[in-house]
Parts: structure tokens; sequence; C-alpha cells
């Protein structure tokens, strides 16, 4: 039907009689001159309607916004100082010759280059949203980065195999989406979390090097950064350690950046232990384009009278930081309340300050702060010579569990890193986090659980442990982190069945339900599984940062609210008593009252 795509008319075609195809994007009446901006996904062009042609102008004079048009007319120059300089198009317009109106459309609901559409608006009109150009880029953009990643894995010898979405579930950390069998009535299956486990058989089955581009379903609490459905690049290796598998993962990122985004990651990404990260950052996905970090001082104030400090300071879990902020005793009241009130929301019950006048006066005279009064001179002393704090900075300070202290400090570090510009210039700051921990203690539920899943190898050395002191046994897992985003994580597995039950039972899962749950993982590994290991990264969320998107909705054609519904389907949605039969299911809408 048409030449060429309307946003790759340029000055090239001058003179060429062109045929486009598109929307209408906006029509402008000139009196005596229309003016149609025609869009199609690569762009717009300008189509300029004289009168002089009667029958099309009088076509051109009834169009509206989002009309589907096919328009034949000659390349241009537009007049000297109207080109558009912003547009591929925008030294030339298309004199129409002939306009055919292929579809009319109603009103859209909302105005396409309106950039203040509220989220929900778009997602229940997300076909239209779709239409606007920051949507056309980022899909173009997600399918040049998957693109890529295929090609970088063809390339390395990995082969694409596909795993089950009916399956039972593996377990990531979160709930599990559950799926009726009506064949077997009162079972159901899982949609998996990750395919972990198949691509584990797959290399028990001796395949050696695995990927897939693949669904994966959690229902968890959503984020910005996460989807109950969202898409993993996983992959698998045998016969590799951790430097060997970082090494291809590494690898892959920066030539799916370079490739998709003409953009070159650093050479070698920097390395560094979770125990440091913590330390440092309060994170195990720390942003380090900021600069900030924290300076651990709880030994310092375990004696002091502010109770504020030496309580957290004395508990098992407890920990306090301080934070210097260069330059930070610029900041006024309101600032440092606005702080006060964000860190709240991470649970931190205040926010210590101190501001640095004079380094060198460890008391009141040198150092402005409603707490000074109550930290001795030697508390001072380290407070001031451990940050490194000189007249004119701020120190702010975090103290509670450890958990909450991270997570706020942890948040207030990037928030005021990005916003007082302590930065260091870097776009993009990639770091790959090691020797995790194997596993957490739920307080609530009084039982460890495993950080990555249970399938990753102890480090060497540590397996002991497993009984002894499983707060202490390390995981040969790592993580890829990019700006304050973890967008991967594998490790190395068990690939003994020995050791395999060993984690399980530090888990608390016994023998019955080992076999009941993962008996076809524990029967494979008798049969000579290799030595291997894998990641999996997240698509949506490496997308979202290279398109700099705020949300990973936006990097996703048909994605979820923050409620986990679909507001353009109106998913999920009720079924008929019919389809609840067949599948021998009754729906209470109410608790059952007990007794009753
Ligand atoms: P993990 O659970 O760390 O590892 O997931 C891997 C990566 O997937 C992305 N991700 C998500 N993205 C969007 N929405 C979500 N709800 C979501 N959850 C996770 C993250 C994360 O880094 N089977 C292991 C991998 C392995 O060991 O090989 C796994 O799934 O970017
Ligand atoms: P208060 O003694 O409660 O008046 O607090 C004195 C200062 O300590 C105030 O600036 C509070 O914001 C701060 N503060 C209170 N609790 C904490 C905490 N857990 N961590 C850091 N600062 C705190």
């Amino acid at each position: 039907m048409r030449s060429h795509y309307c946003g790759e008319v340029t000055a090239a075609h001058l003179d060429q009689i062109v045929t486009l195809c598109g929307w209408v994007h906006r029509r402008r009446d000139h009196g005596g001159v229309i003016f149609i901006d025609l869009r199609d996904r690569a762009g717009l062009a300008q189509i300029v309607c004289d009168p002089d042609r009667a029958e099309m102008f009088a076509t051109a004079e009834s169009v509206r916004n989002e009309y589907v048009l096919k328009i034949t007319g000659k390349v241009r120059r537009r007049p000297a100082g109207t080109e558009n300089p912003d547009l591929a198009s925008g030294e030339i317009e298309v004199l129409c010759h002939e306009i055919d109106v292929l579809n009319v459309s109603a009103t859209p609901p909302f105005q396409l280059d309106d950039e203040h559409i509220s989220e929900n608006v778009r997602l229940t009109h997300r076909v239209i949203d779709l239409r606007r150009a920051p949507m056309q880029k980022n899909l173009q953009l997600r399918y040049r980065v998957a693109r890529a990643c295929r090609r970088f894995l063809d390339e390395q010898g990995f082969i694409d195999v596909e795993t089950p979405m009916l399956t039972r579930s593996t377990p990531e950390g979160a709930r599990d989406y559950l799926v009726p069998s009506r064949v077997h009535p009162g079972q159901f299956f899982a949609l998996p979390q990750s395919p972990q486990l198949f691509k584990q058989l797959l290399m028990v089955a001796g395949f050696d090097r695995y990927y897939q581009i693949v669904k994966c379903f959690r229902d968890e609490d959503l984020r910005a950064d996460r989807q109950p459905e969202f898409t993993q690049i996983d992959l698998e290796t045998s016969f590799l350690d951790e430097n060997g598998v970082m090494e291809i993962a590494e690898n892959m990122v920066r030539y799916v950046f370079a490739d998709a985004l003409d953009v070159a990651l650093p050479a070698a990404f920097p390395r560094m232990t979770y125990a440091e990260a913590m330390q440092r950052y309060g994170s195990d996905k720390p942003d380090l384009r900021v600069t900030l970090e924290f300076t651990d001082i709880t030994e310092d104030v375990r004696d002091v009278a502010f109770k504020v400090f030496s309580g957290p300071a004395n508990l098992p879990d407890g920990r306090v930081v301080a934070l210097r902020i260069p330059g930070g005793a610029a900041l006024t009241r309101s600032e440092i309340d606005e702080y006060t009130r964000f860190v709240g929301i991470y649970g931190a019950k205040g926010l210590a300050w101190i501001k640095v006048n004079d380094a060198s006066q460890l008391s009141e005279a040198g150092l402005q702060s409603p707490i000074v009064k109550n930290l001795h001179e030697k508390a001072l002393a380290a407070i001031v010579g451990k940050t490194g704090a000189q007249n004119g900075d701020l120190i702010f300070f975090g103290a509670d569990r450890a958990r909450i202290v991270n997570d706020a400090l942890g948040a207030l570090r990037v928030k005021i890193g990005h916003e007082k510009g302590h930065t260091n210039g870097e776009a993009w700051c990639p770091v790959w986090i090691t020797d995790f921990p194997m596993f957490e203690y739920d307080e609530g539920e009084k039982r460890w659980n495993a950080c990555h899943h249970p399938f990753t190898s102890p480090k060497e050395g540590h397996l002991d442990m497993l009984v002894t002191e499983p707060g202490k046994c390390l995981a040969r897992a790592y993580d890829l982190a990019l700006n304050g985003w973890e967008i991967g994580g594998g490790s190395i597995r068990i690939h003994r069945a020995e050791v395999q039950q060993k984690v399980f039972s530090a888990l608390n899962i016994g023998e019955e339900e080992q076999q009941a749950k993962f008996g076809f993982l524990l029967n494979a590994l008798q049969y000579g599984a290799p030595p291997h290991g894998g990641l999996a990264f997240g698509l949506d969320r490496i997308v979202t940062l290279m398109a700099g998107a705020e949300s990973i909705r936006d990097v996703i054609a048909f994605p979820k609210t923050q409620r986990a519904q679909c507001l353009l389907t109106d998913a999920p949605g009720p079924v008929d008593e019919k389809q609840l039969r067949e599948l021998s299911l009754r729906v209470h809408t109410r608790p059952a009252v007990p007794g009753a």
C-alpha cells in the first residue's frame, strides 16, 4: 500500500512521489492550507493539502485525529525557517495529491502528546497509549534487547529449550499462581516462578548450555520494579564455576548495551561481597553512581548517654550508622524535616544529625546538633574522625535494628546523592555482589529461609555450617546490580543428592516432603549430575533502565496494575458456575464461619 514509512521520508527523497499510510496525529487548518501530521511507527511526516485539488482538499477538511489515511504526494523542502530539527522528516513536507480515508476513528480518550495522562487512564485505553511515541520507542528497544541476547547466546553455543508453564511449585520466595486441574479434581498446577528446576534437569540431561527468554509468575507485593508476570533471560551451563558464569553474563550485558543502546559499559564490572555492600551502602544492590557511604559507629556509641544510639548499639541485631554529607551544613531545617519524613517510610524513628561548623572543637562549640550534649568526647572524636567530616559538612545518623537502618539510610543515601549531586558522573554503574548468605532467619515464622533458592550450593568449606551455624553459611550466589536495581542473579547449584538433602533439612523440609515436592530432582541428581550453574536476568528491569522509564509497566505492552489487575481486559474476573463445577471448585465469597 505504501512506499515509505512516514518517519523515514527525508531530504534524500526530494521531488519523489511517495505513498504513506498512517494515523492523523494532528490536523491544522491555516485558512486555505491544511497541514496534517501523519504518524506511523517510524514517526511523523507533515502533509500539506492545498485547495487547488478540490476533492482531496474536501477530504482533508473532513479528517479528524486518529483517522487512518493513505496519502500520495510529492516530497518538497519545507520553506526556510519552518524546518523541525526534532524530526527525521523535519526538513521536508509532502505536497498532497490524493487522500484515501482507510478508516475513521472515534475521538480518542486523550490527546496523544499530553504528558500528564494518569496511568489508570493509559492502562484502560492501552491501545491508544501504545500509539504514543515513548511507548513505541520502549517496545522497539525491548525487542532489540531480546534480539541481542539471543544473538549473543546463540553465538556462545547456548540452545533455547522451552520448559512447561503448567508445572509444580518452584520455590523462589513468592506465592504461586495456581491452575486447577479438571482431570484431577482438587489438584493444582503452579505457574513457574522461574524455570529453575527444569534448567537444572536439562544440565543433568547433558544439554550443557541452555537459555530461554521466558515468562515467570510470582504472586507478590508489586512495586515499580515488579510485575506478577515478568520475563527472564534465563541461562544455565555445565562445567563452569562462578567466574565462568559471571564472565558469560557480563559479556552478554555489555553486548546488549552496545548493540541496542550504543553504550559502552565498563570493561570489567567491579565485584563486592554482600557483607561489604551492606557495610558500606546498606544495600545488596547499591547505586554506585552515588559517592556517599556509610560509616559504622556501632562500637563507638555503646556507652553514650544518648539512648537512641546506645540502645540499638547494644542489641545483637542493632546497628548505628553515620552518613556524611559533604557541604551538608547548608541544608535547611525544612530539608532535614523532609528527609526525616522520608526515612520514616522505611521504619526509622527519627533522623539525628550534626552540622560540623568547626571539626577541631568536639563539643557544642564546633558541632551544632540537639544530640551533641548526650555524646561523650570520645564518641564525637570517633564520629568526626571515621567519617572524615570537614567544616561545612553534615552527618546524618540511623540507629535501630540493622535491617531498618540499612533500608532507611540506604534509601536516604541514594535520594540525597542524586538530589544534591553527590554522584560520580557515570551514567551506568554495574556491580556484581557475591558471597551471599545461604539463609536468612524469618522472625515471624521462626525458621531459616533460603536467601536465593534451596538449590544453591554452599561455599566450599561451609557445608558443615549448614547445621552448626546456618546464619554464617555463605552461598556460591551472585547478583548483578545496575544503578541501584537488581537486574540479575544466579548461583552454582548443588549437584550431589546428599548435599541437596542436607540443605533441605537445614530449611526444615522433612524427608517425606523432600520426596513429595522434589523427588524428581533428587532422583535426577543420582544419575551423574554434572557441576552446573547459571543465572537469570530480569528483561523488563534491564529495558526499564535502558529506556530511562520510571516503571517496569512502561516497557511491557500489556502490564498489570499495582493491584495485579489488567485494566484493559478487566482480568482477573469471575467465571460461571459451570466452569467451577467442572473444576470441582466452589468459591467462598465470605470466610467460613467456624462451627457453622
Ligand atoms: P531471581 O528470583 O533473582 O532468580 O530472579 C532473577 C531476576 O528476575 C527479575 N525479577 C523480576 N522482575 C520483574 N518482576 C518481578 N516480580 C521479578 N522477580 C524477579 C530480577 C531478578 O534479578 N531461578 C533464579 C535464577 C537462577 O538462579 O538462575 C531466579 O529466578 O531482575
Ligand atoms: P529525641 O531524643 O527523640 O528527641 O531525638 C533526638 C534526635 O534523634 C532527633 O533528631 C531524632 O530525629 C533523632 N532520632 C530519634 N530516633 C532515631 C533513630 N532511631 N535513629 C536516628 N535518629 C533518631
